[in-house]
């Protein structure tokens, strides 16, 4: 049975990877797509989530726009790394699905409660307004779900500032609730995608199987390697968001410890941290891991088998 699972995201480039992985990985259901704002506003990801369905062929799947903001804060958006359109590279085709008409938290809502105890996987690669909103407009979704898994954070490692992620930094006070409610959640944070690097050989790869979506890969690649490399001195850009989809269908493409975590929400200097309490031995009761060690060939392999998989969906354009 393939794992059912809900995308979260921000899309962004490797929220765009993340979304054909998902579809086109045979261990994978896709059962919705909810947008939230993070590497650009909540009209451009969600304008983006709805062109990315389109050119993977994704037609069955109801999209629904997310929180235009963060729960305390301001709007703080990735320009640097992903453009002015949060997708920038590759030329966006104009949307052929509808998005639905509910809110995401709701759709996120009605999603777990409609299915069995445990038979939904949350995975969020943005920031987790809606999940934090999702969890406090209906408790019962914490007890429902199989686990979380996200894109996010870093226990030795930041990006947005010397001790924070993105995801998590733009709107920590989401991040706190999300990482403190019971459910099984796993961090795939910056310690574990800082190895998800698209190197020369994985872009030949992804170029050799010469479809459209894996054309369209290859322009997001690019515009992301030359993004990386100016705003974060990478030689080869981190391709994180599809990082948490690969646990999912195979979690031994990682190393997973057992930790206590939480979000820090008053430190001057740690605004955002992800902070774990790696004392020996962990609790009991602690229901959170960190993502560790990615064997870098084998998540590539399921990237590449994605992508050969989708082949040339009807409903993609030309680009
Ligand atoms: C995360 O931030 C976003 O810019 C990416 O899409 C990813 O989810 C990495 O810090
Ligand atoms: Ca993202």
């Amino acid at each position: 049975m393939p794992r059912k699972i809900l995308l979260d995201c921000d899309p962004g480039h490797d929220d765009a990877i993340a979304m054909l992985l998902a579809h086109g990985d045979p261990d994978i259901e896709l059962v919705g797509v909810t947008t939230v704002m993070g590497n650009q506003t909540i009209e451009k990801v969600t304008r983006n989530a709805l062109a990315v369905a389109r050119i993977a062929g994704i037609t069955d799947v109801p999209f629904a726009r997310g929180a235009h903001r963060p729960l305390v804060r301001a709007v703080e958006v990735a320009d640097s790394i992903h453009g002015e359109s949060g997708l920038d590279g590759p030329v966006l085709p104009e949307p052929s699905i509808e998005l639905d008409e509910r809110h995401a938290v709701d759709l996120i809502i009605d999603t777990i409660m409609a299915s069995e105890p445990g038979e939904i996987t949350l995975v969020p690669t943005g920031a987790l307004t809606n999940i934090a909103l999702a969890v406090r407009k209906e408790p019962r979704i914490v007890e429902r779900v199989r686990e979380v898994v996200l894109m996010g954070g870093g226990v030795h490692v930041g990006n947005w500032s010397a001790t924070s992620e993105f995801n998590i930094v733009i709107d920590p006070e989401a991040a706190h609730i999300v990482f403190n409610e019971p459910w099984p959640l796993t961090m795939v944070g910056l310690d574990l995608t800082h190895e998800a690097l698209a190197t020369p050989e994985v872009a030949e790869r992804i170029a050799a199987i010469g479809t459209a979506p894996a054309r369209f890969v290859g322009e997001l690649l690019e515009f992301f390697r030359e993004s990386y490399k100016d705003a974060q001195g990478f030689e080869h850009p981190p391709v994180h968001d599809p990082c948490a989809v690969a646990f999912v269908i195979d979690p031994s493409v990682m190393k997973v410890t057992r930790v206590p975590l939480d979000i820090e929400l008053t430190g001057s200097l740690t605004l955002g941290m992800t902070v774990a309490d790696f004392r020996f031995p962990a609790p009991e009761d602690c229901t959170t891991q960190v993502a560790t060690n990615l064997d870098h060939g084998r998540f590539w392999d399921l990237v590449v088998r994605a992508i050969e998989n989708i082949g040339e969906p009807d409903e993609a354009p030309v680009v």
